[in-house]
């Protein structure tokens, strides 16, 4: 099994060489699913998103994606309240509870993303407590021995040493029920940086996976997308970086992959 996650491309500030470097990998090498943890925009507007969706015509797929908080538009109070995702829905896809299901593998999305909230930082993560509910009873009916793949934009629980946080309301609610659920990899963008930990619940095998960003809003670490793939009970996930010139492995992890009736290791 093998997974592409690409993150925070902000079209309208992306970084085209490295965004080029991206899609030509996406296009050599086969995959299962290309997962897309927002800020797929930079303010949201017409022009962006007609970019977004080239671009998602340009790629193989299937595909699985989530906005982020710079996917409602920054113009127009109104529109950011009323359908924050409007725009986001007619160029990409459902903004919230979609998935994608294949032998071997179970993936939803969430949206974590809000247009406005009751507190001065807007660009916060939110999961409520009716979405969680929502996606867990979801994982717990997926195939005894398939993979679970969350995304949402925002990492549920702070990662360590990150760049930035995610603050998300109910994230850590949300988090614990993952697990509980089964669920193998949380992914996410929103901090532009590349990070795997592991949950610190259960059975300590539920997986955070950040990705970096292909825009040129960099945060410390060289823009690039992760490369997640499992093979007999492991879980590889490699950061590749662009230097530049050319992608290459910015960082690898290895880590075990929880054991399930039906998986047949
Ligand atoms: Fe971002």
């Amino acid at each position: 099994m093998r997974l592409l996650h690409m993150s925070d491309i902000h079209f309208g500030g992306e970084d085209a060489p490295a965004l080029a470097a991206a899609t030509a990998f996406a296009k050599a090498t086969p995959f299962d699913l290309l997962v897309l943890t927002g800020d797929l925009t930079q303010v949201a507007d017409d022009n962006e998103f007609a970019a977004v969706k080239a671009w998602l015509a340009e790629l193989p797929g299937p595909m699985l994606a989530t906005p982020g908080n710079h996917d409602t538009p920054w113009m127009g109070l109104a529109e950011r309240i009323a359908a924050p995702f409007r725009r986001y829905a007619r160029s990409v896809g459902p903004p919230d509870d979609s998935g994608f299901a294949a032998d071997g593998l179970t993936a939803r999305a969430i949206n974590s993303a809000r247009g406005w909230q009751i507190r001065l930082n807007w660009s916060k993560g939110e999961v409520s407590r009716a979405q969680t509910s929502k996606v867990a009873k979801r994982f717990a009916a997926a195939a005894p021995g398939a993979l679970r793949v969350l995304a949402c934009h925002h990492p549920l629980v702070e990662a360590a040493g990150g760049p930035m946080t995610g603050r998300v309301r109910g994230g850590r609610h949300a988090a614990r029920h993952l697990e509980a659920a089964g669920v193998d990899l949380v992914l996410t963008g929103h901090l532009h940086a590349p990070f795997m930990q592991a949950l610190p619940y259960g059975d300590g095998m539920t997986y955070a996976v950040g990705a970096s960003t292909l825009s040129l809003r960099e945060r410390g670490a060289r823009p690039g997308f992760n490369v997640i793939e499992t093979r007999g009970g492991e879980l590889t996930v490699t950061a590749m970086a662009w230097d530049g010139l050319a992608l290459e492995v910015e960082h690898t992890w290895l880590a075990p992959l929880r054991r399930r009736a039906g998986d047949g290791v």
